[in-house]
């Protein structure tokens, strides 16, 4: 596949200057990668610069929601930048797509639109040890029409944000939801990166800051008792010194990040342990010191350690070390992989 190349790219970049505090996600590089699927066929790759899409309001995205999303992030590496996973994220972009009906996007065409994306934008991405790049590669139906079917045509897209955390506090304060669902378990769509899903959350993520919370922790939706993810990252405790985090079903995000953390904790000797984790009895071993440090991961989070789980109004449970020592640990080992200082699987980093 060739990816035309806008011919003012480089200057549009040479123009850009950086704001001040980068934060996450709100300031975007000033290209894109867009790519069209047709007549049951992918159109060439462009790289241009970013611009607003004239979407007709019959646009079927709008309507009957099949969107799709990754994320997934770029390191500095002297004068240029390299990926992380990107071949991964190119594999669950593609579950995402089967699940929601849409065609699949060869994963060399994801890479090498992301390859592009960061050799182009490469001087947008500050050199200290925090900055990175976020990239947000998506789909969506773009047919016009009303009627509920999956849409014949589709956009793919891959825009941009130099970043820095994604959460301003050191430690989250996370809300336990026991009334709302965020994905319905058993044949729902809670294990892949769709756009409903993160709107069936907003109403819960609203009363979880009013209330003083970060994120909200899902539970189960078929029993409520079960520990399931947060809105946008997965949980790991770790209980006894071994880590523990929800065993993957159809309702959970498999997340890059969580998956990097078992070979990282398999190469630190720390003992981890996927099992159904009924909320419940990770509140007593809280109370009871025998869990004693919790953390949140994903792409934008990466390790964030937690400082209390609890509900509105109610005392909350609160860990008794954070960031405690295995968290800490995981948390550099991560770090150092994702930048490229500490040995990983080949194919995890992919030079742009
Ligand atoms: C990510 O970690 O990349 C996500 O998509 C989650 C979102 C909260 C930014």
């Amino acid at each position: 596949m060739t990816i035309n190349i806008d011919p003012h790219c480089d200057s549009l970049v040479a123009k850009t200057s950086l704001p001040q505090e980068l934060g996450f996600g709100k300031f975007f590089a000033p290209l894109m990668v867009t790519a069209q699927y047709r007549d049951q066929k992918w159109q060439n790759l462009t790289l241009g610069p970013y611009a607003p899409l004239a979407l007709d309001p019959a646009t079927m995205v709008f309507h009957y929601g099949q969107s799709i999303f990754e994320g997934l992030k770029a390191y500095r590496n002297r004068s240029s930048l390299h990926l992380f996973r990107v071949m991964d994220h190119a594999r669950r972009f593609n579950l995402s797509a089967k699940r929601m009906a849409m065609p699949v996007l060869p994963e060399e065409m994801f890479a090498e639109g992301a390859v592009a994306f960061c050799r182009a934008v490469a001087p947008l991405v500050p050199s200290d040890d925090v900055s990175n790049l976020y990239l947000r590669p998506f789909m969506f139906a773009d047919q016009v029409g009303l009627g509920v079917r999956p849409s014949e045509s589709y956009l793919f897209l891959i825009i941009g944000t130099p970043s820095g955390k994604y959460f301003a506090d050191e430690a989250v304060k996370v809300m336990i939801e026991r009334s709302y669902s965020r994905a319905a378990s058993g044949g729902g769509t809670g294990a892949v990166k769709t756009g409903g899903n993160y709107a069936a959350s907003l109403l819960s993520d609203r009363r979880a800051k009013t209330a003083g919370f970060h994120q909200t922790l899902w539970l189960d939706s078929s029993t409520r008792k079960n520990v399931e993810e947060l809105t946008g990252m997965n949980i790991f405790f770790v209980r006894n010194n071994s880590l523990v985090t929800p065993r993957l079903n159809n309702s959970i995000l498999p997340g890059v990040t969580r998956d990097t953390i078992f070979v990282l904790a398999k190469e630190l000797n720390i003992p981890v342990v996927e099992e159904v984790v009924p909320i419940d009895n990770i509140l007593r071993d809280i109370k009871g010191q025998t869990c004693t440090e919790c953390f949140v991961c994903g792409t934008a989070a990466g390790i964030t350690p937690v400082a209390l789980l609890g509900e509105p109004g109610l005392p909350p449970y609160t860990l008794a070390a954070s960031p405690g020592p295995i968290t800490q640990k995981l948390a550099k080992a991560l770090h150092e992989t994702q930048r490229g200082q500490r040995p990983s699987p080949a194919e995890w980093i992919v030079r742009a």
